[in-house]
């Protein structure tokens, strides 16, 4: 069975660029279409309803786009939103969760550090995926104005650096030695992170993860491409500079609205 739609994946900003990476790199052949809704962004201190109806409205553009299956790159959006999308919408969709099951699993001093936004962490989704793991303390930050600085293009900023240091400390002194990154636009920290943090300290996201679930989804419902290697399309709804200097120059974004 094949199917030559594109894949589409959506994210509050640039931060599921991450994900989308690990897609094109497991799946090359598939076309794939991203979306930055960076107008909106950061999602993470939006209400449930507004993060509801903002993943609608990205569905609806994918959807207008023919895309075969959605991606929903950011945790806080899968959070509080993948129920409702599933429920109205007659097309498989994939998440992001942070992954929190591999680290307490393997944490050896049954600590572990989860930086996300404030909407993931408040989350039931997130809740209830925390009560399976109560023999681990598990050290919650919201990375109050991390999204905001990636954004802005602030990555390696001194900004940047207090607020991580600030946010990471305490989790060292805790004895963490897994640190959970649950926020799509985080894995471009993850050299600033490395400075911070002692080298004991595993840092895990859920991008591979992520990728390797659409290329199973692919396989049992939906069809690979038929065709080989496909131009990715970009869409965002500000500035383009920022993504386009994330993605490293290498593919044309455009600026739409919507
Ligand atoms: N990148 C998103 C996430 O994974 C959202 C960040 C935000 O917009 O607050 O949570």
């Amino acid at each position: 069975m094949y199917n030559d739609q594109p894949i589409g994946i959506f994210d509050s900003g640039i931060g599921g660029t991450s994900i989308w990476r690990e897609i094109h790199q497991l799946l090359p052949n598939e076309k794939t279409i991203y979306l930055a809704d960076s107008k909106n962004a950061p999602y993470g201190q939006k209400s449930k309803q507004e993060i509801i109806a903002l993943s609608m409205k990205n569905t609806d553009f994918l959807l207008k786009m023919n895309c075969k299956l959605i991606v929903v790159a950011c945790n806080t959006a899968t959070t509080n939103a993948i129920q409702e999308l599933r429920e109205k919408y007659d097309i498989p969709f994939i998440g992001i969760e942070p992954a929190i099951k591999p680290a307490a699993n393997n944490s050896r001093t049954q600590t572990i550090g989860i930086l996300a936004t404030k909407g993931t962490l408040n989350s039931e989704l997130f809740n209830k995926t925390t009560e399976m793991f109560q023999d681990t303390k598990i050290i919650e930050q919201v990375g109050y104005g991390l999204v905001q600085l990636i954004e802005n293009g602030q990555i390696n900023s001194p900004e940047m650096t207090q607020l991580l240091q600030s946010y990471l400390t305490p989790m060292i002194e805790a004895n963490i030695d897994y640190l959970v990154l649950g926020c799509s636009h985080y894995p471009y920290l993850i050299p600033q992170i490395k400075k911070i943090l002692p080298p004991h300290i595993h840092i895990i996201d859920s991008g591979e993860a992520v990728a390797k679930q659409t290329q199973n989804i692919l396989r049992d419902k939906v069809g690979f491409s038929s065709e080989t290697k496909k131009t990715p399309i970009f869409y965002t709804n500000t500035n383009p500079k920022v993504l386009s200097e994330i993605l490293g120059g290498n593919y044309l974004v455009e600026e739409i609205d919507f």
